[in-house]
């Protein structure tokens, strides 16, 4: 069974960011139930998928002045950050680390499309509409219009 199915609630209506997430599905999936020979091969396309998926995020956010920059791609340095400790883990001989990460990943992503990357979408369709601003943590976010 696949560790997370592709469905209408992760379509955001942005067609590049669609594409690029059903590519992270996909390969997270790979990741979660593929044999244990090929889990460094598999983690490795997985990491490289997820920093130019994060990257052209970023990039897409500083180029549109996106107010939640800093959280959204603070968020995507701390997944990365976690990515590569288990590879470096996975290579100490800690193998077993890439299946709980394939499992949280799964649960992270359906959250972070669902909150962050839904934002950012929205945003990029309709930039005058405005979107929330980074707030210290536990604050409520205030909307900012352009
Ligand atoms: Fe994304
Ligand atoms: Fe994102």
């Amino acid at each position: 069974m696949a560790l997370l199915d592709w469905s209408d609630a992760l379509v955001l209506g942005n067609e590049p960011m669609d594409d690029t997430h059903r590519e992270f599905v996909a390969l997270l999936n790979a990741l979660g139930e593929g044999p244990e020979e090929s889990a460094l091969e598999r983690l490795d396309a997985f990491i490289a998928h997820t920093e130019a998926h994060f990257e052209q995020e970023n990039q897409w956010m500083r180029e549109g002045n996106f107010p939640m920059l800093h959280c959204h791609s603070q968020e995507h340095d701390g997944v990365l950050m976690v990515m590569r400790e288990v590879r470096k883990y996975y290579l100490e001989g800690k193998p077993q680390l890439v299946q709980v990460l394939a499992n949280e990943m799964g649960v992270w992503f359906t959250q972070h499309a669902a909150t962050m990357d839904a934002m950012l979408a929205s945003y990029l369709a309709n930039p005058s509409q405005g979107a929330p601003a980074c707030q210290p943590e536990g604050e409520a976010c205030a909307t900012v219009h352009s």
